[in-house]
């Protein structure tokens, strides 16, 4: 996500919005850039780190006691020097810093361009800028508001303009949005760590309201134009807690950032009856109509999220799907045509052995998407086709919102190809579409849930062993949370199908040992049971991830950690959430540095 920075007041605008931008480096961007007001406005901004845009500013250093500044995480347009924010209209006058997605924005770019408009950059933001410049008539916020009313999407957006040197204006639409209180000075972010050694009194902006900013404080009103009356809140977290916004984890922050990541990874993309449209794929129907065979190819928690869609591939469009690890498949000499797709999930972009595995496919004359949460990443640059995730920075080692961004994104895959071969009907794509965008409450109420949770670690805290199970999409997610236990509690810890347990491991299970089984796909919940009485009979402990609506678990299981009722397919993005914060609360009950657990990487570049 992108870093935004405000200033007006008596100081020197320049080294308080570096200094913003520098607190806010952790939310992880490409380019960055400032403009400083002293009667013009002056832009500057660099590709890369902070210390390029210092390099510029040593050189030149603006003076001005009012400005804003931007880290920018590359959504539309690679990371570049002119698609750096801020960015100006072409006379200089109005100049802008975003953050988010403008979902229309070909719209207003062509509108724009009909009538003479000429564009620096390939950003969206930039558009916003050129609006604001149009609509002015003597009304700085009301430039802005009418600006708001012709852009859809979800963003933050802060402007100043010569015409108004004292003032700056903000809109958050969903983007949060901080305002600082200082005495005779005011600050502004998208996030209270930049600007909490400044101030710790602010006013947080919520959705669809407009802020007026200046020296003297700030006036909120709807973006309507009402007043809005709100009482500023006092801050007193310590600069460690502030990064992670006031979890003691990034781990943790990131589990409860999902409900967003989900809405934006849908966002412009998901029509209510269920077709969808997929930015960055650029093939067509008759190439989809004509696929014999999709491979998914990944590792680690990305090759467990590529097992939910090589199944919602193989159940749901009857499409031949097969997932491989990454670091198999490059040495495998897999038999790929040309009418078989590979897909590449990564969410670094950067995984040695999946970027390996995805360079076979032009071999093969076969395309290969690269779902990836890095815009302008290696893989991204391999790809033919390619589905960003919209997940944010990932900044702890353990993947949690970035898989349930790649499980958002199959989904969509699913409906686009579905919808090509015919394969799923608009019925049925309606249902599908309509579930997802229930999604967000839905892990909203899992995450309420951490008391369930809390109590599963406690039981397994100290066990030497623990096995997940779980059969078709809940063996999927019995990997993941194994997976996750394991990184992050260096509990031993082993996944299976819930049918092979009696073929094998059912020796291990003696008096205590607990197997957590998931249990929500009913068309096999029996036959899961069966395994789960097996457990039972050698002594075995049962935690289960089951439906609110399931009655029959509690005859078995010592502790049911409940996902709200939903479509069997659409489950795993639920079920998915209490064995991650299982994870977590083991690991932080063991003590252990949870954001970067011992001997791992946030991405494994080397093979
Ligand atoms: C997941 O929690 C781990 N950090 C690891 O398995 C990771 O998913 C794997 O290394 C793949 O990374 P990538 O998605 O960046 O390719």
């Amino acid at each position: 996500m992108c870093g935004i920075m405000g200033y007006v007041g008596p100081q020197q605008a320049g080294p308080i919005l570096i200094d913003g931008l520098r607190r806010l480096e952790y939310r992880g961007y490409d380019s960055s850039g400032i403009a400083v007001g002293n009667g013009t406005i002056r832009v500057q901004k660099a590709e890369g780190k902070i210390k390029n845009l210092e390099a510029l500013l040593a050189e030149d250093p603006p003076t001005g006691s009012i400005g804003i500044g931007h880290t920018r995480w590359a959504t539309h347009g690679a990371p570049t020097d002119a698609n750096a924010h801020p960015h100006a209209d072409p006379s200089g006058e109005f100049v802008v810093v975003h953050n988010g997605i403008i979902e229309n924005f070909q719209d207003i770019k062509d509108e724009l361009a009909a009538l003479g408009a000429e564009f620096a950059s390939e950003t969206d933001s930039e558009l916003l800028a050129h609006l604001v410049a149009r609509e002015y008539d003597g009304d700085l916020a009301e430039a802005v508001r009418k600006t708001v009313a012709l852009s859809q999407g979800a963003y933050a957006m802060v402007v100043m303009s010569t015409r108004e040197p004292d003032t700056i204006i903000a809109v958050r639409k969903i983007s949060p949005l901080v305002i600082g209180l200082g005495d005779g000075e005011t600050f502004l972010a998208s996030d209270i760590p930049a600007i909490l050694h400044h101030t710790r009194d602010f006013l947080v902006i919520e959705d669809d309201e407009l802020v007026i900013v200046t020296a003297d404080g700030a006036t909120i009103e709807t973006i309507s134009g009402e007043p809005v009356d709100r009482e500023p809140i006092h801050i007193d977290w310590d600069a460690a807690q502030s990064e992670k916004g006031g979890y003691e984890h990034f781990m943790l922050k990131e589990i409860n950032e999902q409900p967003d990541v989900i809405t934006e990874t849908l966002r412009g993309r998901l029509n209510a009856d269920g077709t969808v449209g997929l930015e960055g794929l650029e093939f067509d129907d008759d190439y989809i109509a004509g696929l014999d065979r999709v491979w998914i190819t990944a590792c680690g928690t990305a090759y467990n999220a590529g097992l939910i869609g090589q199944e919602i591939f193989r159940r749901v469009l009857r499409l031949p799907a097969n997932v491989e690890y990454a670091h198999e498949l490059r040495d495998a000499d897999p038999i790929i045509g040309p009418k078989e797709l590979l897909i590449a999930i990564s969410q670094s972009g950067e995984t040695a052995d999946t970027l390996a595995a995805a360079r076979i496919a032009p071999d093969h004359g076969a395309r290969m998407l690269a779902i990836t949460n890095v815009v302008g990443s290696t893989l991204s640059r391999y790809a033919d086709d390619i589905l960003y995730t919209r997940a944010g920075p990932e900044i702890s080692v353990a993947s949690t919102k970035a898989y349930m961004a790649m499980l958002i994104a199959q989904y969509l895959l699913a409906l686009r190809i579905g919808a090509a071969r015919g394969t799923v009907d608009e019925a049925h794509a309606r249902a599908v579409a309509l579930g997802l965008h229930q999604l967000p409450r839905a892990v909203r109420e899992v995450l309420s849930r951490e008391s369930e949770v809390l109590a599963a670690a406690e039981r397994i805290v100290d066990a030497d062993d623990v096995y997940f199970i779980g059969r078709g999409l809940d063996y999927a997610i019995a990997l993941e949370g194994s997976l996750k236990l394991k990184e992050l509690s260096y509990l031993h810890s082993e996944a299976m199908p819930a049918g092979e347990l009696k073929h094998g491991t059912l020796a291990l299970i003696t008096d205590g040992v607990p197997v957590i089984v998931l249990l929500t796909q009913r068309h096999v919940y029996n036959k899961t049971i069966s395994a789960v009485q097996e457990v039972k009979a050698r002594g075995g402990e049962i935690l289960a991830v089951a439906y609110d609506t399931d009655t029959e678990i509690e005859k078995y299981s010592d502790t049911v950690m409940r996902i709200p009722d939903m479509n069997d397919l659409l489950a795993p993005v639920a079920a998915v959430v209490p064995l991650q914060l299982l994870a977590y609360h083991v690991a932080r009950m063991r003590g252990h540095d949870i954001d970067q657990p011992r001997n791992l990487a946030k991405s494994v570049t080397v093979e």
